[in-house]
Order: structure tokens, then sequence, then C-alpha cells
């Protein structure tokens, strides 16, 4: 079970003290950008993805919410991310992929919470991650919708049956009393920002996140990772 904490909800002008006081509790950084077009807010860009990069090594997981990734792709390459996460309500994001693949990260595709699988069921074995959206995306602190649960065991099960690489991860509403249901269903990875950044102590909030899905994984049923 991985940890990814959403620098969405931390506060930005101590962005580096944010990040260390998850450090030990985060597997990678989830860096949400929104263009202002896409989703009706607007965050950060490549120099900040470019300034985290000089100050940690965690895995930076960028999940692009705007209307044109493509052309975005060099940026936040050279900017140091590690992945970057791509929607599929924007059309065939196979470019985006190759651009990906060329430039060196890794290859992510989202899919909003009214998005059916059979959307992105076809890009199964060309990616490495698959991210849930569990809230509809441009804010941090929305309630959990648990219908994509049922996407998400559903996508367990393939991933599972044809032993294809691609992991899954959950983003939006995400903390102590959802993330055993996110686990049970099958994420490998979860996303959290306010339940962790809004915390009075954070990584304590983040650990409790994690102990408490891995209570959900340990009631999977057999077989499963
Ligand atoms: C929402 C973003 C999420 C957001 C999650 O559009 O993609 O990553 O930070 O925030 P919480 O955990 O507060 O729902
Ligand atoms: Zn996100």
């Amino acid at each position: 079970m991985k940890l990814a904490p959403s620098i969405l909800s931390a506060d930005f002008a101590e962005l580096a003290a944010e990040v260390d006081r998850v450090r030990d509790h985060a597997d990678l950084l989830h860096v949400d950008v929104m263009d202002g077009h896409f989703v009706p807010n607007l965050t950060i860009g490549p120099p900040v993805v470019a300034a985290l990069r000089r100050r940690t090594e965690l895995f930076l997981d960028t999940h692009l919410m705007v209307d044109n990734p493509a052309d975005l792709l060099d940026d936040f390459a050279k900017a140091g991310a590690d992945r970057c996460i791509v929607h599929v309500e924007l059309g065939d994001p196979r470019p985006c992929f190759d651009t990906m693949r060329a430039r060196g990260m890794g290859v992510g595709l989202v899919f909003n919470p009214d998005t059916p699988l059979d959307a992105v069921e076809p890009y199964l074995g060309e990616i490495d991650l698959l991210l849930f959206m569990s809230v509809f995306p441009g804010f941090g602190g929305q309630a959990f919708i648990p219908s994509v649960l049922e996407k998400l065991e559903a996508a367990r099960a393939i991933v599972d049956e044809r032993g294809l690489a691609v992991e899954l991860e959950i983003d939006g509403g995400i903390n102590e009393e959802t993330a055993p249901a996110a686990a049970a269903a099958g994420a490998d990875i979860l996303v959290a920002g306010s339940a962790i950044f809004h915390a009075d102590d954070p990584a304590a909030a983040a650990g409790r996140i994690r102990a408490a899905a891995e209570r959900g994984r340990s009631g999977r049923p057999a077989g499963g990772r």
C-alpha cells in the first residue's frame, strides 16, 4: 500500500517544510496541476515542480488537469516530474503517452467519476498507472464518491487476471474513514490532500490513513495483490 500526499492542500508559502513534514509517510508526492479551463481552479505549473525537485527525492506524481497536456509535457519533464497523468476525457491519450515515454517519464491515465471503465480499458496494457477520481477534479476537501469503488474492483480483477503491470491509484476524499474501502477494492496507491495537510499533525494523520488502508487491504479476498 502506497500513500501519496497531495500538496494541493499544503501551505504553498511553506511548501518545502510541508513536504518534509510528511516525508517519512509518503511513498510519492501528488502534484495537482490545474489550468482554470479544464477545471475551474488555477494551481501550479512547471516552475513549482522544478523547485520541488530541488528539495525532495520523492517521486513526483503529476496530475494534469489542463486542456492541453501535450503542450506541457516537455516542460514537466525538464522540471523533473517522474510521471505525468493525463485525463482520458480529453480524447486519444496515446500521443501524450508517446511523449511521456520519450522524455523518460512514467505514463499515467486518469478518469472522472462519471467516466466508465470502458473508456480507459483499451489503454491498460500501455500505462504504468490508472488513476480513479473519487471526486470531480478541481478542488481538495470534497466528499468521497463511493460508486467509484465498483470500477476500481472491476479494474483490479482485469489487471490481476491479465497480469498487467499497471498500478491503481485513487484520488479524492481519501481519509481514515474511506481508506479501508479503497484499499479493499484494490487500490495500490491512495492520494490524500486535506486529510493530511489540514490535520494538526500531518505526519500522524498520514500514518493513521496508511494504517486504516492496511486494515482494509488485509480484508481483501485471497488471490488479490
Ligand atoms: C482534486 C485533486 C486531488 C485533491 C485531493 O481535483 O486531483 O488530488 O488534492 O484532495 P482531498 O484529498 O482533500 O480530496
Ligand atoms: Zn490529483
